[in-house]
């Protein structure tokens, strides 16, 4: 019986010991930048991107039926490290008081509250350099489907994805919602990472045209739903429970799905994008259960 909490035990576990590794191995950087890169990698996160990719690569390889990896680290292991630098770098960017202005996440107080925001901000730029540096090195060890995988993140993590969502986020607070920019805002400054995971993982691992086709539906769909469940939980559950602040959105006049659509029909619109992103891993069989368990954790996750 695959055991999720196990699996994902293992990832984590694979994924911070080489971020560890790689943070020490690098020397010379600045002791206190270091320090706030550490801070805010190694502060318990759910690494919900990292299994996306493990279980992506995963799933194509079951599915073609080929042995793991022999030459380390695998590049799902890269490809995950990296997503984790990018995302992390993503939310010390988010929580800087231009932007949410947040003094907790993950459960302490936010990089630039417990260093500054210079630190804060030369971290996160660090951050995502280190993200890139290690896609590259993923490439300079196995090859070229790897550039790929670097291609699909820096795609969506940029002008085409994150960054652009974060903006239309910053621009649309206290406008009126409309189900057309909330859905806008949302697959970019979420969705589109959370499927260029997916996809990255399954091209770690060779992935085929239908299975990229497949996992890119997949992780589409998925993404928007985390998301939604993003602002759901900030609605729903308390500070303690979430390790950041609650309530944040409605005070903040962000544009969310609760605004827009009001809570019934934002948690129905969640569990139809996770049952349709579940039907789009029909071709992979069983090899895709790593997969089902990440969406349906992503969708009932309570926190
Ligand atoms: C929070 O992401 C930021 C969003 C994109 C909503 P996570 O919920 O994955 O945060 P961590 O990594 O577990 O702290
Ligand atoms: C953040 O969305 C999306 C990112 C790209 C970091 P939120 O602003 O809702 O994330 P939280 O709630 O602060 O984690
Ligand atoms: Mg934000
Ligand atoms: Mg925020
Ligand atoms: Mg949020």
């Amino acid at each position: 019986m695959f055991d999720l909490a196990d699996y994902s035990a293992r990832v984590k576990d694979q994924v911070e010991a080489f971020l560890d590794r790689r943070l020490s191995a690098s020397g010379g950087g600045a002791p206190r930048l270091v320090e706030a890169m550490r801070y805010s990698l190694f502060s318990g996160g759910k690494r919900i991107r990292p299994l996306l990719v493990y279980a992506a690569a995963e799933a194509v390889r079951g599915r073609r039926g080929l042995p793991a990896p022999t030459l380390l680290p695998a590049p799902e292991t890269l490809v995950a490290a990296a997503v984790e630098c990018i995302h992390t770098y993503s939310l010390v960017h988010d929580d800087l008081p231009a932007m949410d202005n947040d003094d907790l996440r993950r459960g302490k107080p936010t990089c630039h509250k417990a260093f500054d925001e210079a630190t804060a901000i030369l971290a996160g730029d660090a951050l995502l350099n280190l993200g890139f540096q290690i896609l590259i090195e993923n490439i300079e060890l196995h090859g070229l489907p790897s550039a790929r995988a670097a291609r699909v993140i820096g795609d969506a993590t940029g002008l085409g994805g994150m960054v652009t969502g974060q903006v239309l986020d910053l621009e649309s607070v206290s406008r009126d919602p409309t189900p057309e920019r909330v859905e806008t805002i949302h697959r970019n400054k979420t969705g589109a990472f959370l499927r260029a995971c997916v996809l990255a993982g399954g091209l770690a691992a060779d992935a085929d045209q239908e299975q990229e086709r497949a996992l890119s539906s997949f992780g589409a769909d998925m993404g928007l739903a985390f998301q939604i469940v993003d602002d759901l939980l900030d609605l729903e559950q308390t500070t303690e429970q979430l390790g950041k602040r609650s309530h944040k959105d409605a005070e903040q006049n962000k544009m969310t799905y609760p605004a827009a659509f009001g809570i019934e029909e934002s948690r129905r619109k969640a569990m139809e994008l996770t049952e349709r992103a579940e039907a789009s891993l029909g071709l992979f069989g069983p090899s895709a259960e790593a997969l089902r368990g990440v969406a349906d954790l992503i969708l009932k996750r309570d926190h």
